[in-house]
């Protein structure tokens, strides 16, 4: 297993994502979060930008939803061509439904639980699903520190991943840095979203790499 890292565009540059993405060629794929001013408290982009970012860029895009009613708008977000999509559990009676929807229409479907959401539920129907996104920050903004109470809920998908040898990715998102990513992957993550820390650095490729490296070294060192 090799550690993916996600760079996200919410540290980017909203008037020159192209450029930006350039200055990221290396990442493994591009994490764009998709906000509706209704489940967080921001407002980013929607589905034709989506669609159009995939035209200027070879990387695979890992969108991220924090939108209410992802049964009505999330498979657009697929039929765009996004690789994967992930919604929220806290959005939806019947995630299992959304997933399926997802998957017919050609993307990994991912579910992301909040900071106070319980992962139990999830393991036991986790086969339903391509991704995991256990967020390591309230979701709504860049930047913040990650809580440390969320990672419990990585060990524990990390468990159940290997007891029923399923193959779903385990994404951490928000606060994730050099200082942190060793220890995740220690615990358990295999997708690491990182913004603030991979767009604030000169080189952002070497940072990219650098955080890949020792994410690889913190999963090499599990027991
Ligand atoms: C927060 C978003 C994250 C955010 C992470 O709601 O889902 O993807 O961009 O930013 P950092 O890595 O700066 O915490
Ligand atoms: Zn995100």
């Amino acid at each position: 297993m090799s550690a993916r890292i996600n760079p996200s565009i919410l540290s980017a540059d909203f008037v020159n994502f192209e450029r930006d993405f350039a200055t990221i060629a290396g990442a493994d794929l591009i994490h764009v979060d998709v906000m509706d001013n209704h489940f967080v408290p921001n407002l980013t982009f929607g589905q034709p930008m989506v669609a159009r970012m995939q035209q200027v860029t070879p990387l695979p895009l890992d969108v991220h939803l924090m939108i209410e009613n992802p049964e009505r708008w999330a498979v657009g977000y697929a039929e765009a061509g996004a690789f994967s999509v992930t919604f929220h559990a806290e959005t939806t009676d019947n995630p299992v439904a959304v997933a399926r929807t997802l998957r017919a229409a050609g993307s990994r479907a991912g579910v992301a639980i909040k900071p106070g959401t319980n992962v139990e539920p999830f393991l036991e129907i986790l086969s339903e699903f391509d991704q995991l996104l256990v967020m390591t920050v309230e979701p709504g903004f860049g930047g913040q520190a990650l809580i440390e109470a969320t990672l419990e809920k990585v060990s524990q998908a990390r468990r159940r991943i290997n007891q029923e040898k399923l193959d779903v990715w385990l994404q951490v998102d928000g606060g994730i840095d050099e200082t942190n990513i060793e220890r995740v992957a220690e615990l358990g993550a295999d997708t690491f979203v990182a913004g603030s820390a991979v767009f604030k650095a000169a080189d952002r490729d070497a940072q990219i790499k650098h955080l890949r490296e020792l994410a690889n070294s913190g999963i090499s060192h599990r027991h």
